[in-house]
Formats: C-alpha cells, sequence, structure tokens
C-alpha cells in the first residue's frame, strides 16, 4: 500500500473506526425521502459524520467546500430505479476524484446479476486508475435479485471485492456475517439497508461491530430518523464507543428534537 492510499484510508478511520454517511441514493432512485433537499439533509448531520459518501453532483451542490469531512465519491452508476440496476458504468474520473478532494472513491458491485462481469471490471478499472494515484477504492456488493442475502453469496461478493483489490468492502448484515468479514482481508462495513425502527438499526450495527465490522456506511436509518441527528449520534457511541443498542437508544431519545429548518 502506498502512503498516499494508507493516509486516505486512514483518515476514513481515524481510530480504526468508522461512520460513513451514505446520501448518495439519488445516483438510481432520484429524490429519495428525507433527501429530497440534500443540503438542508446533511449540513447538521457533518459534525457527527467520519466522512461523507455521495455523487460529485450532490457534493458540488450541496456541501459547503470549506467543511473538513472527508468524501467518499461514489464513481460507477448510470442506471435508474426503472431499468436494470447492475448495468452500471464508471461515471466519475480518478482526475475529477482528485481534484474533488477526495479520500476514497466508491463503485458497485453486483455478483450474481446480469452484468456481473462488467461490474467487476468497473471495480478492476478503478483500483488499476486508484493505485497510480494513491486513491482507496471501497467496493459497494450487491448480490443478484434471486440470491439471499447471506454469508454465503455476500462473503463471495465480498471476497471478490477484496481479491480485485478493494481497500474496504462495504455490505449487509447478515446471520453468520463473523464468517463473511473473516473471509474479506481488507475491512468491512455495513449498509443500514431500508428503514427500520432506531433501536433495530442500532442492533444491527451493535451486530455487525460484534462480529467484526469497523463500522457502517449508514444512509436511510438516519437521515429518514425522525431525529437524525439523535440517530447518528447513537449509531457513533455504537461504532466508537462499543454501546449496546439499549445505552445508544438511551442517547437518541435524549437526543434535542430537531428543529424545522425550512
Ligand atoms: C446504494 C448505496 C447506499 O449508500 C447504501 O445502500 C447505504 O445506504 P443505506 O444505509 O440507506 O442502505 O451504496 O447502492
Amino acid at each position: 500500500m502506498t502512503w498516499g492510499l494508507q493516509n486516505r484510508v486512514s483518515r476514513l478511520m481515524k481510530d480504526g473506526r468508522t461512520v460513513m454517511l451514505a446520501v448518495d441514493h439519488g445516483y438510481f432512485q432520484g429524490p429519495t425521502t428525507g433527501l429530497e433537499n440534500p443540503r438542508r439533509t446533511v449540513t447538521p448531520l457533518l459534525p457527527y459524520a467520519d466522512s461523507l459518501m455521495l455523487t460529485r453532483g450532490v457534493l458540488r451542490t450541496s456541501v459547503d467546500p470549506s467543511q473538513p469531512l472527508p468524501i467518499v465519491l461514489r464513481v460507477s452508476g448510470g442506471t435508474s430505479v426503472l431499468k436494470e440496476l447492475s448495468d452500471e458504468v464508471v461515471t466519475t474520473s480518478m482526475e475529477e476524484a482528485i481534484r474533488l478532494n477526495a479520500s476514497a472513491v466508491a463503485v458497485s458491485i453486483f455478483v450474481g446479476s446480469e452484468h456481473e462481469k462488467e461490474t467487476l471490471a468497473n471495480l478492476s478499472e478503478t483500483v488499476n486508475a486508484g493505485e497510480r494515484y494513491g486513491m482507496p477504492v471501497l467496493a459497494v456488493t450487491a448480490v443478484g435479485r434471486e440470491m439471499a442475502r447471506d454469508a454465503r453469496y455476500l462473503g463471495l461478493a465480498c471476497r471478490i471485492a477484496a481479491e480485485l483489490g478493494a481497500s474496504i468492502v462495504k455490505t449487509y448484515y447478515c446471520e453468520g456475517f463473523r464468517k463473511v468479514v473473516e473471509g474479506c482481508p481488507v475491512p468491512v462495513i455495513i449498509a443500514g439497508g431500508k428503514k427500520v425502527p432506531e433501536r433495530d438499526a442500532l442492533q444491527l450495527a451493535a451486530s455487525a461491530v460484534k462480529d467484526g465490522a469497523v463500522g457502517v456506511d449508514m444512509g436511510r436509518n438516519v437521515f429518514q430518523s425522525s431525529n437524525p441527528v439523535g440517530m447518528i449520534r447513537a449509531v457513533r457511541a455504537v461504532v466508537h464507543e462499543g454501546k449496546g443498542p439499549d445505552a445508544a437508544m438511551q442517547i437518541f431519545e435524549k437526543a434535542p428534537t430537531p428543529k424545522l429548518v425550512r
């Protein structure tokens, strides 16, 4: 690993753990609930995240360039919810990622999907480009629609991502998650998935960390919460302080209720 790449990875995980805030959903979902106005959603959460995962469009339009948070730039896309999701291309060049001062770039792979090979090629090409500049690549794993999100398939996707050179892998929590982590020789983080009750999301994060994840890349369970700032503070307590879901839930419940910003 080059010094630059190592330095960028360490920006994302100062104590070896990370709370990445995912707000890239619009790249295929359009104006996702809670993210209709990205600036309004993201600004109050910035002090509590370790990094921000998003596309260049939302970064340029909705995030103040003077804010210090490391950026994880999504560079794959080109599909929408109306079409086959695995049919992605690389949308953003490595030079653009550097111009935007990204600390990592993110590419999705769809293992077992129609365009599995092309998405694995997207990842490999991005890793090759990243190696030239010391830019780490976060592989975002998805498995085919008909495949269970279980340890076997998620483990397969995570391992393939690591073998192709990803520096960090994002996946979903599942039963037997420890096996997924053990089979993946680079750090693993989990997505939150669809919005669930806050305590369930905190339990998910706590279980993932207990089973070896270095943190979360969480979106909807933060920004669709009734109190997004309270929720990200609770998630931080799980990831960085090892709090259990009950203790973290207290942090959520005691957090001041959000003011309505127009
Ligand atoms: C979609 C993504 C999202 O960033 C990811 O799913 C995390 O968000 P959430 O916690 O809402 O699932 O990469 O491909």
